[in-house]
Parts: C-alpha cells; structure tokens; sequence
C-alpha cells in the first residue's frame, strides 16, 4: 500500500485528481470506480476544471459507482445519482449512458443487486475512488460485510446514519438501508485510491493500515489488494505516527 500523507484537504484532492487524469490520460476508454461523499468534492472539482481548461477529455470513460441509497429515486437530491451528475457529470464532457449507478428506487432489489453484479464483472474497473467510513465502511460494505460479497443491500449503521445525517433536513430522513458493491466487486480493480481527510477518519485508518485484517474493518481488506494509493490529510492519519 502506497501512504502519501499530505499537509491539507486541498493536497490529498490535488493527488487523488492527478491519479485519476494520468489514467484517463494513459487509456481514455478507462473504466473508473467513482464514490460519492464529502471526500472526493475537492478532486472532482479539480476535474472538472481539467476539463474547462481544455486538459482533458472524458468523452470516452466509463464510470461505475460504489452504492446508492434504497429508496431514493435519482431526481431525489439526496441520492448519490443526482449527487454525481450535480458534482462531477454535468460539468465535463462524459457521455452519460456510460456511467452506471446501482438503483435503489426499484421494487425487485434483488434482481438490480444481479444485475450490478454482472455489470461490474462486465466493465473491470482500472482505478477505483474510496471513501471510509468513520467505522471503517467502504462503499456501504459495513462492519461484518463478508470479504467475498458482491452488490447486495444492506442495513446502515447507526453510526453512518448519524454521520450523513449532516447532509439531510432531518435524521429521520436518512434511509435505513443502501444498495452497494460487495467488497469482493471492490477488489476487483486494478487500482485503489483511498481518499481520507479530518480527525473523525484517523481511528479508520489505523485500522485499514495497521490493524488486523478482519471483516470488522471493512477496509483493513485493503491490505490484501496489489496497487492501493491511499491518500491522506494529516488529521486522518495521525494515529499512524503514534
Ligand atoms: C458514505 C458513503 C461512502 C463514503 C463514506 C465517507 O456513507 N457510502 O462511499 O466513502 O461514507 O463519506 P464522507 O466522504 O462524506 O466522509
């Protein structure tokens, strides 16, 4: 696992920019593995201005991302769909019927879990954007997600409830279940680049670092994959000098 530890929000986002448009620049029919949260805003505007100052094309990259919440339709402003099209799709020159997102608006939630499922092995991913969890969740794979599961539903955490409630009117409105890549879907790529930043991360990424690997740290699997560039700020990585 590569460790870049950087002095800012505004750093980890430059870096975590620069992996994803050295691969868009390498191979422009990339596949890429987006993620949704407060983490990755700063490097999606960064791309986005790539591509207002005529640096980079997206025209022909593909995208897949990590989850989406049950329930919630993509015209839902809440939703990771309207999320990505606001902050990153609607912005560059991507097509959209190339970018795909779980739907978690369906009646039958199984057969979209297939369905995604068979997507991901169909599209392998060159690099794979991640989030953590405060309790060490990636995607919404939370602790005690099985290391070999693939896109499934899933309950949240009282504790992811509580840390995405910051994003809705009211706690209440925050949906009790997701749809989401398996870990087994997240291994897959053939690169990682884990975005981490603030003081309420650095428990997590102990755990993805330095702890054991244990389906109770979702994202200490990490530690089994080839090619991870996991990108920090100071205050998420501070336990890693003690
Ligand atoms: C959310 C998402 C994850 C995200 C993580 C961190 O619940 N499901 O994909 O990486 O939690 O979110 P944030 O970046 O807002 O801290």
């Amino acid at each position: 696992m590569k460790i870049i530890v950087t002095d800012s929000y505004e750093e980890m986002s430059a870096i975590g920019a620069e992996v994803i448009l050295q691969t868009v620049r390498e191979k422009p029919n990339c596949t890429l593995g987006l993620a949704t949260g407060t983490t990755p805003l700063g490097m999606y505007r960064i791309l986005i201005q790539a591509f207002q100052s005529g640096r980079i094309s997206f025209r022909r990259v593909k995208t897949v991302n990590l989850d989406e919440y049950v329930g919630l339709r993509a015209d839902n402003e809440n939703s990771y769909a309207y999320f990505m099209c606001n902050r990153l799709f609607q912005n560059i020159d991507i097509d959209l019927q190339n970018t795909h997102i779980p739907d978690g608006s369906v009646s039958d939630l199984s057969a979209e879990c297939e369905r995604y499922t068979k997507l991901l092995q169909s599209m392998p991913r060159d690099v794979q954007v991640l989030g953590l969890g405060s309790d060490g969740h990636i995607g919404f794979n939370e602790p005690g997600a099985p290391f070999d599961g693939h896109t499934h539903i899933t309950a949240l955490d009282q504790r992811t409830v509580q840390d995405n409630a910051r994003l809705f009117r009211d706690i209440s409105e925050v949906p009790s279940c997701a749809v989401t890549m398996g870990i087994a879907d997240i291994m897959q790529a053939k690169r990682i680049l884990m975005l981490a930043n603030g003081k309420n991360k650095a428990e997590a990424v102990w755990g993805m670092v330095r702890g054991e690997v244990t389906e109770a740290v979702p994202a200490s699997v990490l530690q089994r994959h080839p090619d991870v560039i996991a990108v920090f700020d100071r205050e998420s990585a501070a336990m890693l000098s003690e």
